[in-house]
């Protein structure tokens, strides 16, 4: 089973293959933002990737238009809503929803 750190919080979580980082996130109560409900209308879900890239589902188009509006938006950027995790994976979320 994949295992998902998110930082700056450190929590960890072992979860199902295939499950979007956003869909974790809302599961566990970690407080990452997504102001278009995972429609990949917004950046507010922008996570940076600090490790297990490769195990995340690949970007498809949409994703690579929409995460360049991103703020801080970097060659690790991704959206929490259109990644997948396919294996262990540590992200930092970039708009903490305090
Ligand atoms: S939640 Fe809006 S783009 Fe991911």
């Amino acid at each position: 089973m994949p295992k998902i750190t998110f930082l700056p919080m450190n929590s960890v979580f072992d979860v199902p293959a295939g499950e979007t980082v956003l869909d974790i996130a809302i599961q566990n109560d970690v407080p990452l933002q997504h102001a278009c409900g995972g429609f990949c209308a917004c950046t507010t879900c922008h996570l940076k990737v600090i490790s297990g890239a490769e195990n995340l589902s690949e970007k498809e188009d949409e994703e690579l238009d929409r995460i360049d509006y991103a703020d801080g938006v970097a060659e690790n950027s991704r959206l929490g809503c259109q990644a997948k995790v396919l294996g262990d994976v540590v992200v930092e979320i970039v708009n903490l929803d305090l």
